[in-house]
Parts: C-alpha cells; sequence; structure tokens
C-alpha cells in the first residue's frame, strides 16, 4: 500500500465548536478498555441508553461490530491490534469533530497503542474508561465460550491466557466488575462527565 501525496486538509465552515454549542455538550471519546468478558460492551450499550435519553448526542463503536465492517481484514495479531486501534482512533476523532460523544469498547490491550489515540486527540478528548475484572472472572463468565476455545488450544493468542493486556497506568475512571453493578458503573461515569464539565 503507498501513502497518499499531495494532499491538502480543507477546513469546514462549521467548527467543532460550533457544533458542541449547537448540542449543548462537549465532545469526547469514552474510550472503554479491558479484558474479553470484563463488561464493556455490557457498561457502554447502557451508557449510551442513558446518555441518549439525556439528549447528548452519541455514538457507540464495538470491537466485534467493527470488525465485520471497516476492520474485517484485520486479526488478531499485535500489529493487527494495532491498526485496528490506529483506525478507530482515527474513527473517533472524526466523531468528536462531528460533536458526538463516542463510545468505543475495544479490549486495546496495548498501553502504547492507546497513548497513541490520546495524543492524536486534543486534551480531554481521551477519557480512559478502564474496565477491570480479574481473569478468574472473565473466564467463569465466558459468554461466548472463547476462554474455554483459548485454554483447549482451538483460539491462539486470546487475551489473557497467551496474548498480553497492559493494564491502564492513570486511567481518568476505573470501574471494578467484580465488586459494581452496570447502574453502579454509569452512575460514576455520569458523575465524572458532570463534573468535569462534558455535559
Ligand atoms: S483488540 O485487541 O482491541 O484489537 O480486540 P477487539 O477489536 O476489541 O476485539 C475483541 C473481540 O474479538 C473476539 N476475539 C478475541 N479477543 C481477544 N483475543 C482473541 N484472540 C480473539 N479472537 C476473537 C472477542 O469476542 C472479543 O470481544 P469482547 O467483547 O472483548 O469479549
Amino acid at each position: 500500500m503507498t501513502a497518499s501525496t499531495n494532499i491538502v486538509w480543507h477546513e469546514s465552515e462549521v467548527t467543532k465548536a460550533a457544533r458542541q454549542r449547537a448540542k449543548g455538550h462537549k465532545s469526547a471519546v469514552l474510550w472503554f478498555t479491558g479484558l474479553s468478558a470484563s463488561g464493556k460492551s455490557t457498561i457502554s450499550v447502557a451508557l449510551e441508553t442513558v446518555l441518549h435519553q439525556k439528549a447528548i448526542h452519541t455514538y457507540r463503536l464495538d470491537g466485534d461490530n467493527v470488525r465485520f465492517g471497516l476492520n474485517k481484514n484485520l486479526g488478531f495479531s499485535p500489529e493487527d491490534r494495532t491498526e485496528n486501534i490506529r483506525r478507530i482512533g482515527e474513527v473517533s476523532k472524526l466523531m468528536i469533530d462531528a460533536g458526538l460523544l463516542t463510545l468505543t469498547a475495544f479490549i486495546s490491550p496495548y498501553r502504547e497503542d492507546r497513548q497513541q489515540v490520546r495524543e492524536l486527540l486534543e486534551p480531554g478528548e481521551f477519557i480512559e474508561v478502564y474496565v477491570k475484572a480479574s481473569l478468574e472472572s472473565c473466564e467463569e463468565r465466558d459468554p461466548k465460550g472463547l476462554y474455554k476455545k483459548a485454554r483447549s488450544g482451538e483460539i491462539k493468542g486470546f487475551t489473557g491466557i497467551d496474548a498480553p493486556y497492559e493494564e491502564p497506568e492513570n486511567p481518568e475512571i476505573v470501574i471494578d466488575t467484580d465488586q459494581l453493578d452496570v447502574k453502579g458503573a454509569i452512575d460514576l461515569i455520569l458523575a465524572y462527565l458532570s463534573d468535569n464539565g462534558y455535559i
């Protein structure tokens, strides 16, 4: 693949700030990261419903869903996971520009990849939400039966089993799903968004 050359950025007349003013809230990405079955999708789906009911303009990107389309050519090698997260970072940037409070739910196992997305965005636009659960609980939940397959060797390179997960060092929000139910998680995130002037 060759990189694009001779390209020039065109500014829109409708700015991000104007879009945010029209919508009455800030735009940012709530970047959920954590092991498979930690609760990223469940919490982000439920949170989006609550935000929507509050007339907040949202959009949610989810690992499995995005891999059906935009990222269908990517697998789970370290390089492909990095490319997966890079693309989602770029898509999040577009959504933030469109004035949306974006929610992403990807394992995003590498610290460096998440840091790259943080740096791609403006200060305050990347809200890292670490959905924390012990490997034991995730394995016990195993809603898709993937841990079982990983343990039996049917799936290779499964996060937490034979592929790494690098915990966030300074996430904006930590949700311990071994302790907190979905409502508790939503309340915590809503409090963060309102205390920090996002909504
Ligand atoms: S990553 O690491 O951020 O690129 O992964 P992501 O795009 O979030 O996709 C994770 C979902 O893909 C399924 N799956 C796997 N996960 C981890 N490792 C391997 N090898 C793997 N193979 C398939 C799994 O359903 C993940 O979904 P979640 O919702 O996280 O359980």
